[in-house]
């Protein structure tokens, strides 16, 4: 129960890596305020952790703002922030709008932004912000350049976050997972296709990210800030 007291703040908890990390939280004692777009879900999940649920698309900068504040009432302080929600779309350079790129970059990185705003306007005695990543944010593929851009920022977001915190007692990391076994790695069209062929052995549980992400918002890591910590069972490591 290390987190017995502390209040954290998840965004993507109504699947994969996201719910897998509320459980996680949960089990260990601490209250959530969890953040989805689909509300029925996470409707359904708040209530079986005891949580606050907040149904909202993060790609809305007020209503997501609005959501944090919420939380931040009904809890009194917020410890840490987890910001999971993503989406991948595949098209190559040729063939993406505007409108696509200003999506992804709304949804995996200006939510995470909007945020850290909120979070270093209020976390006055200190806090944990864990950003979730990809593999993607160091080495990429074809038809997921959105994606990878944006992935890429979190971690450059981290490191400005963990500087600009450091005074203030604000810790900031990213978590760059491998392949793990979530419904976005199972609808990937590059998957269905064949053209991404993934070892079994190279794919992991939503549960693994999550205890990279227990240990980040723990005092365990309490020298840990500005980092990008890889999870993914060893794939950029091989030649
Ligand atoms: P998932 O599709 O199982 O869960 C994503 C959750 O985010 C869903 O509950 C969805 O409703 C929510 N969400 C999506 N867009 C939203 C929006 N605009 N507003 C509010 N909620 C929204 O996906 P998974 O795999 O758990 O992914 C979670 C994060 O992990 C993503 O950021 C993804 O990029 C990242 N990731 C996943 C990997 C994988 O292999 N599954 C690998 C590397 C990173």
């Amino acid at each position: 129960m290390r987190f017995a007291g502390k209040t954290f703040l998840i965004t993507g908890a109504a699947s994969g890596i996201g719910l897998a990390a509320a459980q996680r939280l949960a089990g260990e004692g601490a209250n959530l305020a969890l953040i989805d777009r689909n509300a029925g879900a996470i409707d359904a999940v708040a209530a079986e952790l005891g949580a606050l649920a907040l149904p909202c698309d993060v790609a809305d900068e007020v209503a997501l703002k609005a959501a944090y504040d919420q939380a931040l009432v009904h809890f009194g302080y917020i410890d840490g922030l987890v910001n999971v929600a993503g989406v991948m779309i595949y098209k190559g350079l040729g063939e993406l709008s505007g409108d696509d790129w200003h999506r992804l970059m709304s949804i995996n990185f200006y939510a995470a932004a909007n945020l850290t705003q909120r979070a270093f306007a209020t976390m006055t005695r200190g806090g944990s912000l864990v950003f979730v990543g990809s593999i993607h944010n160091v080495q990429t593929s074809p038809l997921v350049g959105p994606y990878a851009a944006a992935k890429a920022a979190l971690s450059s977001l981290a490191r400005t976050a963990s500087i600009e915190g450091k005074a203030l007692n604000i810790r900031a990391n990213a978590v760059l997972p491998g392949a793990v076994d979530t419904p976005l790695l199972r609808e990937s069209p590059n998957i269905k296709s064949g053209a991404e062929v993934l070892d079994p052995a190279d794919i992991g549980r939503p549960e693994d990210i999550a205890a990279a992400i227990a240990f980040l918002l723990s005092d365990d890591a309490a020298f840990v800030t500005g980092a990008s910590i890889v999870v993914d069972g060893g794939r950029l490591a091989k030649l």
